[in-house]
């Protein structure tokens, strides 16, 4: 497969540049398929906000499991090693990944391969690791886990615009990232930090997901606790493909604590399909950008 970077893209293999990794020795490009990490896998997705706490992960699962139902084979890694949610949000405290020669078996549910380094290390266990030993760590979840073929593989990124993000976004070739907001002023302020990263080191971005939009009162008003359509305007400033609202909702927050998903647990309300659009808008997104990349796969 191929990386489908919008900008920098070589004319001939449609791999970005313009990052500082070293070119590779045979073609002269960078994260081509001869030996890029995650060979197997077509599309690799990060789902980020320089913000903390808007729902990223919530989002990252939920889009995990739309793409899984869609008969997609899909892989999860949370990358947040310091605060790791996926362990929680699939109900997979207590599991342990199976070792196979020298590499790791991805835990699955639901259709979804995941790793969490909450997997491999005691819940109340806090992680106490300098910058690169958190970038070794995510090396680690490409390179040593057998994540066979994959469809999608998405990244569940920690907030801000730090160590984890950087490696990512440099180590491996990333088809684009998803950013989460919400819809309040101090919340834009930190994503567009966010969003100029991945513009640095080229990574395209797929889109803005606006999170906790509204609360839908029982007579079917909204209430825009956070503001009016914070994210869209925001998406639209910065010329990005808004990818959709998804409210705020008690079935969310009690899906995530409780290891059940929204989308399983209430599949057919207004969030759910809020949830499963913004997921189809993400792949309508990545086709468009492959026909504009002219990327024949
Ligand atoms: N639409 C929503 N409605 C209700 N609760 C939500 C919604 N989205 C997220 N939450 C809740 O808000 C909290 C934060 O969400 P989440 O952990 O997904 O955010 P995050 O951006 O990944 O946070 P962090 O920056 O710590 O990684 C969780 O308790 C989650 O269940
Ligand atoms: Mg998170």
């Amino acid at each position: 497969m191929t990386t489908l970077h919008d900008e920098s893209t070589h004319s001939s293999c449609n791999h970005h540049q313009g990052n500082d990794q070293p070119a590779h020795a045979s073609c002269g490009h960078h994260n081509c398929n001869h030996d890029r990490p995650l060979k197997e896998v077509k599309e690799i997705i990060a789902v980020a906000s320089g913000k903390g706490g808007v729902g990223k992960s919530t989002f990252a699962v939920n889009l995990a499991i739309t793409l899984a139902q869609t008969g997609a084979k899909v892989g999860l890694i949370d990358a947040d090693l310091y605060g790791p949610s996926i362990p929680t949000m699939f109900g997979l405290l207590d599991a342990k990944p199976e070792v196979e020669g020298k590499n790791l078996v991805p835990l699955e549910k639901w259709g979804v391969k995941l790793m969490s380094i909450g997997f491999l290390i005691e819940s109340d266990t806090a992680v106490i690791w300098r910058g690169p030993m958190v970038s070794n760590a995510v090396k680690q979840f490409i390179n040593d886990v057998d994540w066979k073929e994959l469809d999608y593989l998405i990244f569940d990124l920690p907030p801000g615009t730090g160590d984890v993000q950087i490696t990512i976004a440099q180590t491996i070739p990333l088809t684009g990232a998803i950013i989460v907001t919400t819809p309040q002023d101090v919340a834009i302020a930190d994503v567009s930090k966010a969003v100029s990263m991945f513009r640095k080191v080229n990574v395209p971005i797929l889109g803005v997901v606006e999170n906790m939009s509204y609360y839908e009162l029982p007579d079917g008003t909204k209430d825009y606790i956070f503001g009016h359509h914070g994210g869209e305007i925001f998406a639209r400033t910065q010329g990005l493909t808004f990818l959709g609202s998804i409210p705020i909702d008690r079935a969310v927050r009690e899906g995530g604590d409780s290891g059940t998903p929204c989308l399983l647990s209430h599949p057919d309300s207004s969030t759910s399909k809020a949830i499963n659009q913004a997921g189809m808008e993400v792949v309508r997104r990545i086709s468009i950008m492959k026909a504009e990349n002219g990327d024949k796969q």
